[in-house]
């Protein structure tokens, strides 16, 4: 097949993933980014343009470091486990810079159309036009990555409040937050308890008079710091765990992690407890929350049945009187340079596991990092990458149109027993299980079973560690030479930014010391029992 000209669309993390994929199997991409940096979502601005994904000043990672990172370039040992926005930046401008991806990136160029070339049954090309200072300019390509990624179409469901025009108050997006300085002293409501409500009621709460958090459905919290202090995705995202859930029924699993949570605070007693079971509900992180409700500077309220001009009246009838209303209520799928006849339109829900429509004569579109793992989006997103420019050079091929649909229909019937339970969200995939998918297809999904013969050590730590994106460079297509090294030393990396102040490690001998002695003493007099015994 003759693909070698790529139009990258976007150059976020997913975008920066497939630049470097297509150079390792030598096709040639150009990147087309609106904006004037590499980033997306990660990329701060103060000023707010439409259309452009936008951020809060504070956002923290909510992915550890290790489940974060490219597969082949883990983030500098001494980067926190949980990095702030702009180290995230540092650590792409590290990766752009290592793979040398910066020269293929065309900046304050946004695509504003892809369309089928009229010989696109043989050719499988693409026209591409894209607008640069004002100007527009069409290009021939033979294959597409779209990276624009789905955080930029604020979903703002006013038509849903009533009373909403009346409201004399200010009324805004969280798209539209960027930090706390406007609230000193105000009354808030943050509609919407998923990531963005909850860290921007959290942070708000900080100078403001009051803030009142409703949800419908309430949520189950998770936090960052895990037990014994660790990263809660690197403690829990291990092969071993998924294995555990696969084995034992749901309803254990359920219960058991409930408990847990409901160990850190009651969600009942805190207004939170939501109705469906902890499995069937999306993660909400955070660590402050339950802090802040305790202390009675947030309040957990209900669905807002009406607003006045100045209050908000909730489902249970109480009302408050506010000064600002947030809509943290997300964000809706949008790819306005997609034009109706590429016939893909239709399917943008229904791809083969995400990335391919089924429909094309030729597999020369793909879409990148449009899915929800419960987990990073580097690594689902890396992996999609690396399976796609193998589609493109014909080096692996898709199954048949009608296998495509049934794999398709036989995940849709999944997810609408999933969405019977309350997930509406479907584009969500598990972390571990969706990687491993597209490693088969790739041939890169480590085997544990020869490991096992081979390096103990290292099948030791790919089963019970975390499920760290290294694992894919193993073995296979995109092997990496660092990539066993990186695995075994993924917890050091952890530990070290911790570092700061070193403590002495006598105490810790000398309690090993204490309990060797004991279990020397415990043997001498078990024998010494035995032998009574006997000699009676
Ligand atoms: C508040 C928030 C916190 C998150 N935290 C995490 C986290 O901690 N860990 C994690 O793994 N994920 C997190 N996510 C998910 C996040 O979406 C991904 O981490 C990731 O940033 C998505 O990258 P992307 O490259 O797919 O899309 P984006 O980052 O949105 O990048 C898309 C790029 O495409 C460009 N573009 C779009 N349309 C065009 C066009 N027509 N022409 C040219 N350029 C175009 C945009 O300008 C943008 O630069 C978070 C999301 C949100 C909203
Ligand atoms: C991190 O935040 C994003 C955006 O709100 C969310 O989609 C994702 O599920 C969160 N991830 C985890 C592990 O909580
Ligand atoms: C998936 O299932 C839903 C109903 O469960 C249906 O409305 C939808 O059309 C299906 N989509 C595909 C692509 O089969």
């Amino acid at each position: 097949m003759g693909v070698k000209r790529v139009a990258v669309i976007g150059a976020g993390v997913s975008g920066l993933g497939a630049i470097k994929c297509c150079l390792e199997e030598g096709l040639e991409p150009t990147c087309f980014e609106k904006r004037s940096d590499i980033g997306g979502l990660w990329k701060y601005e103060e000023i707010l343009k439409s259309g452009n994904p936008g951020i809060y000043k504070s956002l923290t990672c909510n992915t550890s470091k290790e489940m974060t990172a490219f597969s082949d370039y883990p983030v500098p040992d001494h980067y926190p486990n949980y990095m702030h926005n702009s180290k995230m930046m540092e650590y792409l401008r590290m990766y752009a810079g290592h793979f040398g991806l910066m020269k293929h990136i065309q900046f304050q160029t946004k695509v504003c159309s892809i369309k089928k070339r009229p010989d696109f049954s043989s050719s499988g090309q693409w026209d591409v036009v894209v607008e640069a200072k004002e100007t527009q300019k069409t290009y021939i390509f033979d294959g597409i990555m779209v990276c624009s990624g789905y955080y930029t179409e604020k979903y703002f469901p006013l038509q849903d409040f009533e009373g909403i025009s009346k409201f004399q108050g200010s009324c805004l997006h969280s798209w539209e937050y960027k930090h706390p300085d406007d609230f000193v002293g105000k009354r808030v409501a943050v509609i919407g308890l998923g990531n963005s409500g909850a860290d921007v009621a959290v942070e708000i709460s900080r100078v403001a008079e009051q803030v009142f958090l409703s949800t419908r459905q309430g949520a189950w919290i998770w936090n960052r710091v895990w037990d014994h202090g660790n990263p809660m995705d690197a403690t829990l995202f291990t092969r071993y765990n998924r294995m555990v859930q696969k084995v034992c029924p749901r309803y254990l699993i359920n219960r058991q992690m409930e408990k847990k949570l409901n160990a850190r605070f009651n969600h009942a007693n805190y207004g939170l407890l939501p109705q469906q079971r902890i499995l069937d509900q999306r993660t909400v992180l955070s660590d402050d929350l339950p802090n802040r409700i305790i202390i009675g500077k947030v309040k957990i309220k209900p669905n807002v049945k009406a607003f006045t001009s100045t209050s908000a009246i909730f489902e249970d009838g109480t009302e408050e009187n506010i000064d600002v209303v947030i809509f943290a209520t997300g964000y809706t799928l949008s790819f306005p340079f997609l034009s109706d006849d590429s016939g893909v339109l239709d399917s943008q829900y229904s791809m083969f596991k995400y990335v391919f429509p089924p429909e094309l004569e030729k597999p020369t579109l793909a879409f990148i990092g449009l899915l929800q793992p419960v987990g990073a989006i580097i690594p689902t997103s890396e992996l999609q990458s690396r399976w796609v420019v193998r589609v493109f050079t014909g080096l692996n091929t898709l199954p048949s149109r009608s296998a495509m649909m049934a794999d398709i229909n036989r995940k849709n019937q999944t997810k609408a027993k999933d969405s019977k339970k309350g997930l509406k969200d479907s584009r969500r995939v598990l972390f571990i299980d969706y990687m491993d998918e597209i490693a088969s297809e790739l041939g890169v999904k480590p085997n544990l079973l020869s490991l096992l013969l081979w390096d103990t050590k290292l099948a030791k730590e790919v089963f019970c560690g975390p499920c760290t994106s290294y694992q894919y460079r193993l073995q296979g297509p995109g092997k990496w030479a660092g990539a066993r090294a990186a695995i075994l030393t993924q917890r050091e990396r952890m530990l070290k930014p911790l570092r700061t102040r070193v403590i002495k490690q006598s105490r810790l001998s000398h309690l090993f010391w204490v309990k060797s002695v004991c279990v020397v003493v415990f043997f001498f007099i078990s024998i010494l029992v035995i032998m009574h015994i006997t000699n009676h």
